[in-house]
């Protein structure tokens, strides 16, 4: 069985949307991110430091031939750079969550801000996202938009997807 990958911005719930969708599809998560702070025993922004940028790429890099490689019927929540640096289309089905600025402002309080070193400065967090947008879009079979809706509502919508999708197929 595929996995389901879900891409999208810093904060744009791309975790516990993934921890609902794996309950109803009786699937494992699997968070990159935490994948990666595992593997190397160091926090996302301590990897920043050490490696920079261009070194958490690499891994990221490595992390997705492995997966690809190793996990089916999984889950997968992309860090938010992952897609966009990297092809994850070996991965599997794949869905951005859209979700405005504005509410991933809402959602992520100091603690959250301060593990993501992307997004320390807000105006640059921000043309990020705007560079970002059109590119989770092109490499996405599937765009969820989020509006206000609540992670299991997300989930229950990517699900329905997934199910439709297997009626087509036999
Ligand atoms: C990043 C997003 C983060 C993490 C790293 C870089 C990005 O993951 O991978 O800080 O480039 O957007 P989340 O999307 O889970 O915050």
């Amino acid at each position: 069985m595929e996995n389901i990958v879900l891409i999208g911005f810093m904060g744009s719930g791309k975790t516990s949307v993934g921890r609902e969708l794996a309950l109803l599809g009786k699937r494992f998560l699997l968070d990159t991110d935490c994948l990666i702070e595992q593997n190397m025993g160091k926090s996302i922004a301590e990897i920043f430091d050490s490696v920079g940028e261009s070194g958490f790429r690499r891994i990221e890099s490595q992390l997705i031939f492995w997966l690809s490689h190793n996990v089916r019927n999984a889950v997968i929540a992309t860090g938010g750079g992952m897609s966009i640096y990297n092809d994850v289309s070996s991965l599997g089905k794949i869905f951005w969550l859209n979700v405005s600025f504005e509410q991933i402002i809402e959602r992520l309080d100091s603690t959250e801000i301060a593990k993501r070193p992307l997004f320390k400065d807000i105006d640059q967090a921000r043309k990020l996202y705007n560079e970002r947008k059109k590119i989770y879009e092109s490499k996405a079979k599937y765009v969820v938009e989020e509006g206000h809706l609540s992670a299991s509502h997300i989930a229950r919508t990517i699900f329905t997807y997934i199910e439709q999708d297997k009626q087509q197929i036999f």
